[in-house]
């Protein structure tokens, strides 16, 4: 173990070397740049590694943070569209359910009107990850995305139900931004990539009573990224995207990046802008032939409603599915 650097230069330090951008800065610039000794960077690099930061050190030539597989927050917010959202996030090594530090952190706080994204719980790995349906979410470290976005959105619980499927477009976007794979979204919000469900989301809401508002509105989201030795009922079922050099950090930031941007705040409200068009585009349902799993019946599957409402075609007439009540099965004709 490496002596310990003064504090916070350690995080000023991989702050700067993460917006390098595959470049060198020297520790002599480091040094300069926060106004502490070298041998102050020195020990701050030293710790970093010994926190499996991969920091490549050339003499005359400085230092270099290669890929890796650490999350953190300033790793994140190299990536950020916009810088001031670092501040929000926290990031865990091991957590229960990133869902209940979100809703845990909401009960212990008042919010703020003007801002409705709150917090952002990360973790390496969850004990007690949870998914739908009273489903358990596998979360090992090292391999997955396992993350809660706090919102006090402060709309009625029909527009909450929004947040869910504009979270799944915005999985899409960021894998695709991040590493130019082609995710498709699953209705309701479970999201695919080469036939394997890559990404699942839950969210759950604390309603006032009186008023019928969301108080506060916690989306979670789990992302598999790297193989991982799957317990055998997951297995041939999960996916993970592929490739070995992925940065996660740079999947959390791609993925608040295309959720914010789909966020418009008026009047202290949280809205969400068009994106069903983005959803229907990403759709893999559209135009197949469905199984509704809870009445047997077999159906097409022909458009998706403004609140994300799955309008099918059976023997009886049209019909929208909504979401929360009914499974579906592809079927493997095409519609
Ligand atoms: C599902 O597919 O059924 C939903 C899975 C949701 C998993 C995520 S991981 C981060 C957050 N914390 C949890 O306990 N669950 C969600």
């Amino acid at each position: 173990m490496n002596p310990q650097p003064k504090h916070g230069t350690k995080e000023k330090v991989l702050e700067i070397l993460s917006k390098q951008n595959g470049g060198r800065v020297s520790g002599e610039e480091l040094a300069r740049s926060l106004g502490v000794s070298r041998a102050s960077v020195w020990k701050a690099v030293s710790a970093l590694k010994d926190e499996g930061y991969n920091i490549d050190a050339k003499r005359n030539a400085g230092y270099l943070l290669l890929p890796g597989n650490v999350l953190s927050r300033e790793m994140i917010g190299g990536f950020l569209r916009d810088p001031s959202i670092k501040e929000k996030i926290e990031v865990y090594s091991s957590v229960t359910s990133t869902n209940n530090v979100a809703k845990q952190y909401a009960a212990e706080h008042g919010g703020d009107r003007k801002d409705p994204l709150e917090k952002i719980i990360v973790a390496d790995s969850q004990t007690a990850g949870r998914g739908r349906r009273g489903r358990s979410f596998f979360s090992p470290p090292g391999s997955g995305v396992y993350m809660s976005l706090l919102l006090r959105p402060n709309v009625g619980a029909s527009d909450a139900v929004k947040f869910t499927t504009a979270a799944s477009v915005a999985v899409c976007e960021a894998v695709e931004n991040a590493f130019g794979l082609k995710p498709e979204i699953k209705w309701v919000n479970d999201v695919y990539l080469n036939s394997r469900k890559i990404c699942g989301i839950l969210t759950e809401a604390v309603t006032d009573i009186e008023t019928g508002d969301v108080d506060s509105l916690v989306i979670g989201i789990g992302v598999n990224v790297f193989k991982s030795d799957l317990p055998s009922e997951l297995q041939g079922v999960v996916g993970t995207l592929e490739g070995t050099d992925l940065d996660r950090n740079r999947l959390i930031a791609e993925i608040i990046n295309s959720l914010t941007a789909m966020l418009e705040i008026k009047e202290g409200r949280a809205l969400l802008k068009n994106y069903i068009n983005e959803y229907k585009r990403r759709s893999m349902v559209l135009g197949r032939n469905i199984k509704i799993l809870n009445t047997c019946e077999t159906a097409a599957a022909v458009d998706i409603d403004e609140n994300g409402g799955l309008i099918v075609r059976t023997a009886d007439g049209t019909k929208t599915l909504s979401s929360g009540e009914i499974s579906i099965r592809l079927d493997e004709r095409r519609g």
